[in-house]
């Protein structure tokens, strides 16, 4: 599959393996230095090319970092999306969740967040999350970032943001939804497949925070290669051992990883699809720390399903799970 965008490292269209390629040397840390230290040679008027002799750097690589901020630019352009002027960066009278019933009737509309991205949850999931298992300056990975809910308050909690998805329609939204200055944390999204962290070391993240799709239940893209969102349930079980297997090579030990999974009726009865995706996750390794229930609230559904559910005679769903394991 040929990207459509441009890669950020080389600056140039490339393959997929090309892009994880030109990824593979570089932890997550080491490259957002050097984009640092590059980006600070040229503000001080140093060529390109006596940047890339300083910093021990191919000139390409260093063409294509400073691509990548016209990546970015392009994607504000195509989105109609400016630099966030929102003067509300914070919910008002936050306060940390302390049981395992979780509930925001309010979804949050603070600094970029909306509700526009078919399925994209609260950030009050993501807020508790980092609050709860990470410090300032950790690396917090999101491998389904769709929209970039969990990287935006990743950046506004200090953290260092890196999100991961297979849909560049997605990437360019998250793109310009992390383009705003204040407080400051950092944000990186790539396209990739969450199956396939390649470019990202063995126990380099501090903590993983995700939201995949529910098998098929919503589907993200018409025909996108290795969208989980076209698989049905045991095919789609069998590819998150994979996720769960790569999130448990990239995570730190004694770190966290929180999954949000719901479940699905089929023919009138229920397939615990969070506890299957659970049990994934155990399997891979990783130790089950919490389990939450998430209440769900504004499903858009709600009317027909709810005609559905007395003409069949079943309960609607209003629950997802926010799983919690530790490695
Ligand atoms: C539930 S949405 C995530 C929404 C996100 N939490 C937000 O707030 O916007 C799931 C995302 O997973 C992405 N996805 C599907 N298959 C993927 C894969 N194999 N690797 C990475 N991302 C994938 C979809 O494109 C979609 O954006």
């Amino acid at each position: 599959m040929s990207l459509k965008v441009k890669c950020p490292i080389c600056g140039y269209k490339c393959t997929k393996t090309e892009y994880a390629k030109h990824l593979e040397s570089y932890h997550v840390e080491d490259y957002q230095r050097i984009v640092d230290e590059i980006n600070k040679d040229i503000k001080n008027g140093m060529s390109i090319k006596d940047v890339a002799q300083k910093n021990s750097l191919t000139e390409r690589f260093v063409k294509g970092v400073l691509g990548y901020r016209t990546l970015v630019k392009e994607e504000m352009t195509n989105y109609n999306v400016s630099k966030a002027k929102t003067e509300i960066w914070e919910p008002e009278d936050f306060s940390l969740e302390t049981t395992t019933v979780w509930g925001f009737p309010d979804r949050g509309d603070w600094a970029t967040h909306s509700g526009k991205y078919r399925g994209n949850w609260s950030p009050y999931i993501p807020r508790n999350v980092i609050l709860r298992y990470s410090n300032e300056n950790d690396v917090v990975l999101d491998q389904f970032v769709g929209s970039g809910t969990t990287l935006v308050e990743a950046k506004l909690l200090g953290r260092r943001g890196l999100g991961v998805d297979i849909n560049p329609d997605a990437v360019k939204l998250a793109l310009s939804n992390v383009n705003f200055e204040h407080k400051c944390g950092l944000a990186d999204v790539h396209i990739g497949d969450a199956r396939n962290l390649d470019f990202v070391k063995d126990s380099s993240i501090d903590l993983i925070c995700t939201h995949p799709p529910y098998s098929n239940i919503i589907k993200y893209s018409d025909n996108i290669e290795g969208d989980l969102s076209h698989y049905d349930i045991p095919e789609f079980l069998k590819e998150m051992y994979k996720v769960a297997s790569e999130s448990y090579r990239v995570l730190k030990r004694g770190r966290f990883c929180a999954v949000l999974m719901g479940d699905t009726r089929r023919k009138g009865n229920i397939i615990p699809l969070g506890f299957r995706v659970m049990e994934v996750f155990c399997k891979a390794g990783l130790t089950l720390k919490e389990i939450v229930i998430k209440e769900q609230h504004n499903c858009t559904s709600t009317g027909y399903w709810k005609k559905q559910s007395i003409k069949y005679n079943f309960l609607l769903i209003a629950h997802e799970y926010l799983f919690i394991f530790k490695k």
